[in-house]
């Protein structure tokens, strides 16, 4: 795949219902199937999944389209599952499912004698219809809207029948709980999520988030930016690199504030998205599905592909001039953790030497306490880093690189262990520096002053879980058939649980609590609570050594690198009851019991 042919999308701002107004931000967001130029001119289009406006087809891209939302202004999405033929007959999966999981498991698929998922002859050939729903990540919303794993529904298909709406299904609970607070029911095949936007501005982003296959419909494209602006949590218009992209003018250049969403992707030959169907897994560890069996058969523990892709292109070029850009950096891979860096020759040695540093500005709840010049950018999936990259005196006509130096496979904590392959998924996007077009106001990094906000306050509670890695008990060597979150007993042993073990964690409406996140795995996990944003307290070695959060994590976060064998301390204030989900975000393990749900309140 030839690298820097093709330029880098900007996600344009996804529109509005028309006819609509008053006091909400109403959009109606479906799920599609199209084919999308992934890869540079001379190959095939790939076929991908993604979000758009439904009243215009145009719109429907991977990345979804940005979400542009103001503090204070609620918005309301009507979701909408929309993977159906065009005689109105749902499409199967692009991507191989694992029925052997715990995942929604909806009906219309393929079902054992004993009323259990069964798996036919050729692994991965679950063909039944495709359970969605959408998660806003990073989101202070009401438990309806938070996109409940549990509460995903199919396509309003004709050869569907609509029992997963049935009485008593988590659908129909929220749906239920939904129209309590805001009238109005749910349409066949969509949810109604109501955003308050009453948070701090920041990047969000939003995902599918449907049980037990996150990673599959999120591999397939179904993510995009939710960008939250405004309130005294931002800083006014122009005192930043700007403008960013508005409404209808279509993602052309011009812009410096740009969303950039990282994703790793393999293609087989004629440009279709491949995922792992774990054939050759099932055949080294687990054999035939069997009752005995204990290894997900089609599952993987991480994925990792082979080529890079950012806003849904691989490997493209940015025409920048030599001025101050933003970028709101997503790590959207599924497993992948990035050490992202700018240098002159994407060739050379790792580690490289930064030619221009990152200026960080922000994390995924907003904006730290001041500017962080650093040569890197460290972020596990989920992780956002706002970041402002000054070009100015960058002669025009300079080529420069983004290069990746996390690892091609799982991330252990040493930031320089095992760097990606430099030729190919060590290299990310090339900026290249072209004449100037205008003057630059924004206020360089050094001068800038970000919003001042309020820290959290003593803790009312601390409380301890874990991470724990579960092997095979069947097939000896075989490496982690799960990895688990749980508790600890009184004396600090892991009590690993699954998804569906009663609720553990439950903080009361109005508590401050820290929680320690002990990780007994050799791997790093990126740990991802809903609802709250948090504040990192330290780092805190099994044995011993206290670290500070790192100079990027004095903000609020809303997900966090985990290390092996460390307590991983995070403060947050929780403040709306209802029932939620903490997970690691590493996709594969979250499909595969690394989640669990908690509540706010009684
Ligand atoms: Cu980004 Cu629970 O999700
Ligand atoms: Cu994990």
């Amino acid at each position: 795949i030839a690298k820097y042919v093709t330029p880098l999308i900007v996600p344009p701002v996804m529109p509005q219902t028309p006819g609509q107004d008053g006091a909400l931000d109403r959009y109606t967001i479906g799920v599609r199937r199209f084919r999308q130029q992934i890869l540079p001119p001379g190959h095939p289009p790939t076929v991908v999944w993604g979000y758009g406006a439904t009243h215009d087809p145009r719109t429907f891209s991977s990345p979804g389209f940005t979400i542009e939302a103001v503090a204070g202004r609620p918005v309301r999405v009507r979701w909408a599952n929309e993977l159906v033929d065009q005689d109105g007959r749902y499409l199967p999966h692009l991507l191989p499912v694992d029925p052997t999981l715990h995942w929604a498991n909806p009906p219309g698929g393929p079902t054992g004698r004993d009323g259990r998922p069964h798996l036919d002859a050729t692994p991965g050939r679950y063909r039944g219809p495709v359970p969605l729903v959408t998660h806003l990540h990073g989101g202070h919303s009401a438990d309806h809207s938070d996109g409940f794993p549990e509460a995903w529904y199919l396509p309003a298909a004709r050869n569907l029948p609509t029992g997963y709406a049935a009485e008593g299904s988590w659908y129909a609970q929220f749906a239920a709980a939904y129209a309590a607070a805001h009238g109005g029911s749910w349409p066949p095949g969509s949810a109604v999520f109501h955003y308050g936007n009453d948070q701090r501005a920041a990047t969000m982003w939003y995902h599918d988030h449907a049980l037990g296959i996150t990673r599959l419909n999120t591999y397939a494209g179904l993510a995009g930016f939710y960008l939250l602006r405004g309130g005294p949590s931002d800083l006014p218009p122009g005192v930043l690199p700007g403008p960013a992209p508005t409404a209808g003018d279509g993602g052309r250049r011009g812009y410096r504030e740009i969303p950039i969403v990282v994703q790793d992707r393999s293609f087989t030959a004629d440009g279709a998205l491949f995922y792992p169907g774990g054939r050759a897994y099932f055949d080294r560890f687990s054999g035939p599905y069997a009752p005995r069996g204990d290894i997900p058969p089609i599952w993987n523990p991480e994925f990792f592909g082979a080529a890079m892709m950012v806003n849904g292109r691989t490997w493209p070029y940015l025409e920048v001039e030599p001025h101050r850009f933003r970028f709101r950096i997503l790590n959207g891979s599924n497993g992948r953790v990035l050490n992202l860096k700018i240098v002159t020759d994407p060739l050379a040695r790792r580690p490289a030497r930064a030619a221009l540093p990152f200026w960080h500005i922000g994390s995924e709840g907003g904006f730290l306490p001041a500017p962080v010049r650093l040569g890197h950018v460290l972020l596990a999936p989920a992780e956002r880093a706002d970041v402002i990259v000054d070009f100015t005196g960058v002669r025009p006509g300079t080529d420069l690189y983004l290069i990746n130096e996390g690892p091609d496979g799982a991330y252990k904590g040493d930031p320089h262990a095992a760097p990606a392959d430099p030729a190919t998924t060590g290299q990310v996007m090339k900026f290249a520096v072209r004449d100037s077009r205008g003057p630059d106001r924004s206020v360089p990094p050094d001068r800038l002053t970000l919003p001042s906000f309020p820290h959290l306050g003593t803790e009312n509670a601390t409380r301890r879980v874990a991470l724990v890695e579960r092997n095979s008990a069947v097939v000896r060597g075989a490496g982690p058939a799960a990895v688990l979150l749980g508790t600890l007993d009184e004396d600090h042993r892991p009590m690993p649980m699954m998804w569906s073990d009663r609720l553990t964690e439950t903080p009361a409406v109005g508590a401050t609590e820290i929680w320690e996140i002990h990780n007994f795995t050799p791997d790093a996990h990126p740990i991802h609570i809903h609802e709250i944003a948090f504040q990192v307290a330290d780092r805190r070695g099994f044995d011993h050594g206290t670290r500070p959060p790192e100079p990027w994590e004095r903000g609020y976060k809303d997900t966090v690198i985990a290390y092996p064998h460390q307590i991983t301390r995070v403060k947050a204030y929780f403040d709306r009851p209802g029932l939620f989900v903490w997970h690691c975000h590493l996709l594969e393990h979250e499909d595969n019991e690394m989640m669990r749900p908690y509540r706010i309140g009684p």
